[in-house]
């Protein structure tokens, strides 16, 4: 645990952790501090100045988000000279920038604006004319009013760090500095979280803008079903009509902050499409119409067929078929009904990709987002988690760019995380599981090599790393495992043994945003209540021994 030290911040002594970043530790304590540049777990650009506040023995006012706390600070975050040396910095920000929010597609939800509003008023100097650039469409998702942007480059960290696209840079020198993409044109993944940390109109969600003001829409927070991060977002939506998902951090508070994925962002139009279906259809006849019914009609006659076919040849001739997107309780009740009403107990949760061998044989607990942001080694066999859950991605990328992780993939395909891997074994397609066998059996490192095609030194080395790890070694796998290999991974942890300062933590891939709760819950037979906490058992449950599947395997 980090050192506990005392810092003083406007008269009031606070114990900190020494090193803490004072922006935060103030934050943290109730004093505000101003900041454009600042964006928690970037890269640090100090460039707004907005955050200055005087340290006691230091020559000039800093920038408090570049200093870290240190023994005997005494702080102080408010004072004229504090206000003045802001006020300047804003005036130099707004000496190219429009004066006229009221026509600002951010206007409302503008940190800009909510300063200089906080303020009451703001001294304009500069008479010169203003540069003027035309709003433009960077891509079908993002619009551009350059005139706007204040220099802070959340946007390009957020690029390159988050998403690892690098597609937007600043251009231009001096007041003619603009955001711009190479060739005029966004070739990106189109996520859009550059509109969302933007903290002006500068960048905008071009799906969205100018059709509707951010203080008339409602908001619903919600949660993402189209993968298995789970991500929160808020819905703002219209008389009834959705007309946007964000993430932005005065709206929802979710572990995702304000990542979203082109998906979770965008992919919402099918909530309003006119040929969505709004109510359920009845055939009533065989070969007969679909017709409109109301629900009460429809889950009649469902009832009244179900019971036929039960009177005729007993419930066990009914199916009932559950989702993994569907939530926990859903299913609960799903197989409720199977049991109860039905009287079946053929009830599945339709999932391409079983993950029982895995949750059957695990030896060491399942990592979260946090851990895998801070692991110092991961191992991802097969996969492609910027596809299957590019908030996963994206803690990967910065686990090795902000946190120093070594990345070993083995893949068949040459995915985008590669270039941050610190080895990428290129294997062949179809040998995943070799893969995991050589890693659970250095003896069998030659053979499985051969069916890798791959050198037994690549396996020897990537063996090295999750061996000399001080700290978290993440295991994380795809759907391409078979169920020998899911269990084999599962006991890696128990195969590789214990060692001081080393934990182990395992990440399957999924394919749906509740894959494994439908495990949790399809496979029980006794109460959820009781399920739930088999399994978490389970999870934690270490097993020292290879299982009779990993024999049977290698
Ligand atoms: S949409 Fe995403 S990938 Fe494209 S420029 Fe913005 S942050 Fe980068
Ligand atoms: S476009 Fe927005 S996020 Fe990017 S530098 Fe300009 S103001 Fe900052
Ligand atoms: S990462 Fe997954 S949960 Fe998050 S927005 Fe994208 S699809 Fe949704
Ligand atoms: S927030 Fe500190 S310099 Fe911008």
């Amino acid at each position: 645990m980090a050192e506990l030290i005392k810092v003083t911040i406007n008269g009031q002594v606070f114990q900190v952790e020494k090193g803490a970043r004072l922006i935060d530790v103030c934050r943290e304590n109730g004093y505000a501090i101003a900041s454009f540049c600042y964006y928690a777990d970037l890269a640090l650009q100090a460039s707004c100045r907005m955050c200055l506040v005087r340290i006691e023995k230091m020559p000039k006012l800093q920038t408090s988000c570049t200093i870290t706390c240190d023994r005997e600070m005494v702080v102080t975050t408010e004072s004229e000279e504090i206000e003045k040396a802001r006020r300047g910095m804003v005036e130099f920000l707004l000496a190219n920038h429009p004066l006229d929010c009221p026509v600002c597609d951010r206007g409302g939800e503008c940190e800009l604006q909510e300063m200089v509003f906080d303020w009451g008023d703001l001294e304009e100097r500069f008479t010169e004319r203003k540069n003027y650039a035309p709003e433009k469409f960077l891509s079908p998702i993002v619009a551009n009013d350059s005139q706007r942007c204040i220099l802070c480059k959340r946007c390009t960290r957020v690029c390159d760090e988050w998403m690892g696209e690098d597609a937007i840079e600043a251009g231009g020198r001096g007041a003619h500095t603009v955001i711009g993409t190479y060739g005029g044109w966004l070739n990106c993944s189109q996520c859009g979280n550059c509109i969302e940390v933007c903290p002006t109109g500068t960048l905008l969600d071009a799906t969205y803008r100018h059709q509707t003001r951010p203080w008339e829409l409602g908001r619903t927070t919600s949660t993402c079903s189209f993968c298995s991060d789970g991500c929160q977002l808020s819905v703002g939506s219209r008389r009834g009509e959705v007309m946007r998902v964000v993430a932005r951090d005065r709206y929802v508070n979710g572990h995702n902050g304000e990542f979203l994925c082109i998906k979770g962002r965008f992919a919402h139009p099918f909530v309003n499409h006119d040929e969505r279906l709004r109510t359920p259809l009845v055939r009533y006849k065989k070969g007969g119409r679909l017709v409109p019914a109301t629900w009460e009609e429809a889950v009649r006659f469902a009832a009244q067929k179900l019971q036929e076919v039960k009177d005729t040849h007993g419930g066990g001739a009914i199916g009932v078929v559950g989702s993994p997107r569907l939530t926990n309780e859903s299913n609960w009740a799903m197989l409720r009904f199977a049991r109860e009403v039905a009287g079946t107990d053929k009830y599945m949760a339709s999932e391409a990709f079983s993950l029982v061998p895995f949750f059957e044989n695990l030896s060491a607990p399942l990592a979260t987002h946090r851990d895998i942001r801070h692991a110092k080694t991961i191992v991802l066999v097969g996969g492609e988690p910027e596809e299957l859950q590019p908030l996963t991605g994206r803690q990967v990328r910065q686990a090795v760019r902000n946190g120093g992780a070594r990345l070993v993939i083995f893949n068949s395909v040459p995915i985008r995380l590669k270039e941050q891997a610190a080895q990428f074994v290129h294997i062949r397609p179809g040998s995943e599981d070799a893969a995991v066998l050589a890693l659970a059996s250095p003896g069998d490192a030659e053979v499985a090599a051969r069916k890798l095609g791959v050198s037994a030194d690549e396996i020897g080395l990537a063996s090295q790393f999750i061996s000399e790890t001080a700290g978290d070694v993440v295991l994380m796998f795809g759907g391409e495992l078979s169920a020998e290999a899911q269990a084999v991974i599962a006991q890696l942890p128990a195969i590789f043994g214990e060692k001081e300062g080393r934990r182990f933590l395992l990440h399957p891939l999924p394919l749906f945003n509740n894959s494994v709760g439908v495990h949790d819950l399809a496979r029980c037979t006794s109460p959820a209540a009781s399920s739930l906490r088999t399994s978490k058992i389970a999870r934690t449950r270490s097993r020292a021994s290879t299982c009779s599947s990993f024999r049977s395997f290698s």
